[in-house]
């Protein structure tokens, strides 16, 4: 294929590129998929007001997520096991988006560690924080965080017990990869990811080898999250990890209006409207449908973020109309990343600036910051 124009260009390179166990964990969602479809459905729903004759010169997409600065307002989110996409992917990640200006976050379960994003970066990134049941674990992954300078904890609330994806099972989905035939087959079949993992030492989750107790099933993510993942994470506890860590906050996979007011008063400086790319509850309405009640509830006591089924620039620039101060993507930069490593990245990040700018333009809007309800079109059919 030539130059990606799209990040479904993206996807169609990725999909050729990763054996087919760690490409279907990033294009999947739970049980039926619904929601996972969901969301990207709904967007097309949604329309934008055309205007003309106005001054469409200087435009600007900066903005601030949690006080800090980003060139346009999307971060990248944190997602599992994206060293398996690329070798070394959460490291060539956080590059691509340092040098855009955007935020990248840095999931618990990678496959590069807090510590090896650190030694490639110059600029802090942001952690996921997973609750565990050892909390003498979590501190001490927090205090690794806090030390490789992190400047934003993302603690994650919709994945105490892991939603079921078919795909991983039947693919036996694991990392490093399990030797079976189905396996073997797989990776024969895609010989430069063999060869550039074969070059990195990193194919385990990077952040808990060596340095949790009682792990005994790391290759299986079902197992190791049944056995580790604390299913009576509560609102005391974000208040205990609030206090611990001491930084910015930002509570990920608020899907309901009473647990955003529930996450306003526990005074985290943000939170994500998300339901894990509907990788979880499949059957939860979209991201983007519960956004406007959300902003509605708390949008003016805490920062109200967006993820879930972005796919275009026009689509966080909804998103950002429906009252988002910021957004996220997933699959966008990891099929980049499946796709092309590093460069893969920018061009999802940079498709997805191009098509924000236009748009924003073609609404006659100048600055990001000014694109409120008013650029969304009252129709209906
Ligand atoms: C392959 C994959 C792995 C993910 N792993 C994590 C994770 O480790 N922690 C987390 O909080 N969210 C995780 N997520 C959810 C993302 O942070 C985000 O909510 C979701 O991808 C947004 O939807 P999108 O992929 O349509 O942009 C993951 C998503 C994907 C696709």
């Amino acid at each position: 294929m030539s130059k990606p124009l799209t990040i479904a260009d993206l996807k169609t390179m990725a999909r050729r590129r990763v054996p087919k166990m760690f490409f279907d964990y990033a294009d999947s969602g739970a049980w039926t998929e619904g929601t996972y479809r969901a969301n990207e459905d709904d967007f097309f729903k949604i329309k934008l007001r055309q205007r003309v004759l106005v001054d469409m010169t200087n435009r600007s997409l900066a903005t601030t997520m949690v006080g800090q600065a980003a060139a346009m307002p999307v971060a990248l989110a944190p997602t599992g096991m994206t060293g398996m996409q690329h070798a070394d992917g959460e490291m060539l990640a956080a590059q691509a988006a340092e040098e855009f200006g955007v935020p990248f976050t840095l999931s618990t379960m990678s496959i590069c560690s807090i510590e090896d994003v650190r030694s490639v970066t110059t600029k802090p990134f942001w952690f996921q924080l997973y609750v565990l049941k050892d909390r003498g674990f979590i501190e001490r992954l927090i205090g690794r965080a806090k030390q490789a300078g992190c400047s934003a904890l993302v603690v994650t609330a919709d994945l105490q017990i892991l939603g079921q994806r078919h795909k991983d099972i039947r693919n036996g989905l694991s990392a490093p990869p399990k030797w079976t035939l189905n396996s073997a087959l797989q990776l024969a079949t895609r010989p430069q990811w063999c060869l550039e993992m074969l070059r990195t030492k990193r194919r385990g989750f990077g952040n808990i080898v060596g340095h949790a107790s009682n792990v005994s099933d790391l290759s299986s993510l079902g197992a190791w999250t049944a056995e580790q993942f604390d299913p009576r994470l509560s609102w005391d506890d974000i208040r205990w990890i609030k206090d611990l860590w001491g930084g910015k906050l930002i509570i990920k996979g608020i899907l309901d209006e009473e647990d955003a007011r529930a996450a306003a008063d526990t005074g985290a400086d943000a939170i994500i409207v998300s339901n894990h790319g509907g990788r979880q509850l499949d059957g939860a309405p979209s991201s983007i449908s519960m956004l406007p009640k959300i902003v509605e509830a708390v949008g003016d006591r805490i920062e109200v973020h967006f993820d879930g089924g972005i796919r275009s620039g026009q689509d966080v620039l909804k998103a950002v109309a429906l009252g988002a101060k910021g957004t996220y993507i997933g699959r966008p930069f990891l099929y980049g990343l499946g796709a092309m490593g590093k460069p893969g990245v920018t061009a999802a990040l940079e498709i997805i600036r191009k098509e924000m700018d236009i748009s924003m333009a073609l609404c006659g809007k100048r600055d990001i910051q000014t694109c409120g309800h008013d650029i969304i079109a009252d129709v209906k059919f």
